[in-house]
């Protein structure tokens, strides 16, 4: 027996369902933002991620040498890809450039429930727009998501990172140090990290304004820790706030703690939290940046986020989401040997209209097929006897009332999409016999 490597999973047909459930959801939300879909290697050269995505990252990559010597990631992320593929390729298209992507990352973390070192992201990025509406476009299209999926029970949490960047404008290098110790609340080392840099009387400040949280009140007390640093990043806020309103999204929270685990932050910033999940809550993240310039190209204002679809999963699953696979509408049994090419023509003949339909495969009786549809959930079984297939009909019956009628073969689509009663037989035309059109 060979076994999984550690931190990876694999999906059974119903964990699989549950994912893609989420995975439509998040494509259909993000449509419906106008955004369209990009897809990028899962691999990329080792240095398009020590750009910029800060210490926190580098220490978690699965990194490695292919054949030819050359340094190459798993993508932990997928923004420095984007943004690299923007930079080479994108850069002409018109502006605001709206994307999204829906992928696996890889985190060399320490795996446990809801952390993994193979997860997934729906991660979305606005490109060249003004910041403030792109900024609350993007807040919205992530809490629409999670809507669309069904989630209630979700914490919206959003601050401002270009307030702590300017109150701690130490060298970039030292800077993400700080940074870093703060987004992990590690306050010791932090208290550390300050005294090294000669600057251990910013502690309580930084450590004060780190842990407001709260209404606009909040607001006023970062200004009044942080002065002048704040001015700006402040009534920025005040404004989202606004902005935010026009989309209906009035219940979030102010929260100056949320510096987020990567490097290329610059502007506002924010975090998604489902409270039923227990340490590893935070369901997504984003915000405002600027990295274009540091991978090469011109500078242009960015936003973006990426949602964990593995803990939206966990979360929707304990909120009592259905997340259940598209059902199969039929289940084609032929009875008796001689009725086996029909029952093929006429599962093709439903699987060809858009309806999900099988067909027994092991050669059972009708009430061994009857148990086999039962079992897979099939809504209805299509039953195929001689009798029938002379008069140009076919006994479907309801697998939840046990409900048997006579529908004929060309009613048989439409008595399935239906969903209702299915028409009983008038006619006595003799079936065709081509595949998809009996
Ligand atoms: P992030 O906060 O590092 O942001 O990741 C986003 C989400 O991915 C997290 O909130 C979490 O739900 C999920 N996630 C992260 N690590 C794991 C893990 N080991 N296991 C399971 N789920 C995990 C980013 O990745 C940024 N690129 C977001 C962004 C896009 N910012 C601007 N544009």
């Amino acid at each position: 027996m060979f076994e999984r490597p550690r931190g990876t999973r694999d999906f059974n047909p119903s964990q699989a369902a549950s994912h893609r459930f989420v995975e439509r959801a998040f494509r259909r939300t993000a449509e419906a933002f106008g955004c369209r879909e990009v897809l990028t290697p899962t691999f990329e050269n080792v240095e398009l991620f020590k750009a910029k995505s800060g210490p926190g990252i580098l220490e978690e990559m699965f990194t490695f040498k292919d054949k030819g010597g050359r340094d190459l990631a798993l993508r932990p992320e997928f923004t420095a890809s984007i943004i690299r593929f923007y930079n080479s390729e994108l850069r002409s298209e018109p502006k605001p450039l709206k994307v999204f992507t829906l992928g696996n990352c890889f985190r060399y973390e320490e795996p446990q429930m809801g952390r993994y070192r193979e997860f997934w992201q729906w991660n979305c990025e606005i490109i060249g727009a003004p910041s403030l509406e792109s900024d609350s476009d993007v807040i919205a299209l992530a809490d629409a998501g999670l809507k669309q999926v069904g989630l209630k029970k979700t914490e919206l949490r959003i601050g401002h990172i270009g307030m702590l960047r300017k109150f701690l404008a130490f060298p970039p290098h030292d800077q993400a140090t700080v940074l870093h110790l703060l987004d992990k609340k590690r306050f010791a080392d932090l208290k550390t990290a300050l005294a090294r840099l000669g600057a251990e009387q910013l502690f309580d400040i930084v450590s004060s304004v780190a842990q407001l949280k709260g209404g606009p009140e909040v607001l006023d007390k970062a200004q009044s820790l942080l002065g002048q640093a704040a001015k700006e990043s402040v009534e920025y806020l005040r404004m989202l706030g606004g902005q935010l309103a026009l989309y209906g999204i009035k219940d979030f929270v102010y929260d100056l703690g949320v510096v987020r685990g990567l490097d290329y932050y610059t502007g506002m910033v924010f975090e998604i939290d489902s409270p039923n999940l227990g340490a590893e809550k935070q369901v997504g993240g984003g915000g405002a940046y600027t990295l274009t310039n540091v991978l090469g190209g011109e500078a242009t204002s960015s936003t973006g986020f990426a949602i964990g679809i593995d803990r939206v999963v966990l979360s929707a699953g304990q909120e009592g989401v259905r997340m259940a696979p598209r059902p199969l509408d039929a289940y084609v049994i032929p009875i008796g040997q001689p009725m086996r090419a029909r029952a093929f023509e006429i599962v093709m003949h439903l699987r060809m209209a858009g309806l999900c339909a099988d067909v027994d495969l092991m050669g059972r009786g009708p009430s061994k097929n009857l148990d086999y549809a039962n079992s897979v959930k099939a809504r209805t079984s299509v039953l195929i006897g001689e009798k029938e297939a002379a008069k140009g009909v076919v006994a479907l019956r309801d697998m939840e009332s046990g409900k048997q009628t006579e529908v004929s073969v060309q009613d048989l689509v439409a008595a399935l999409k239906g969903g209702g009663e299915p028409k009983a037989h008038k006619t006595g035309k003799k079936p065709t016999r081509r595949a998809t059109k009996p």
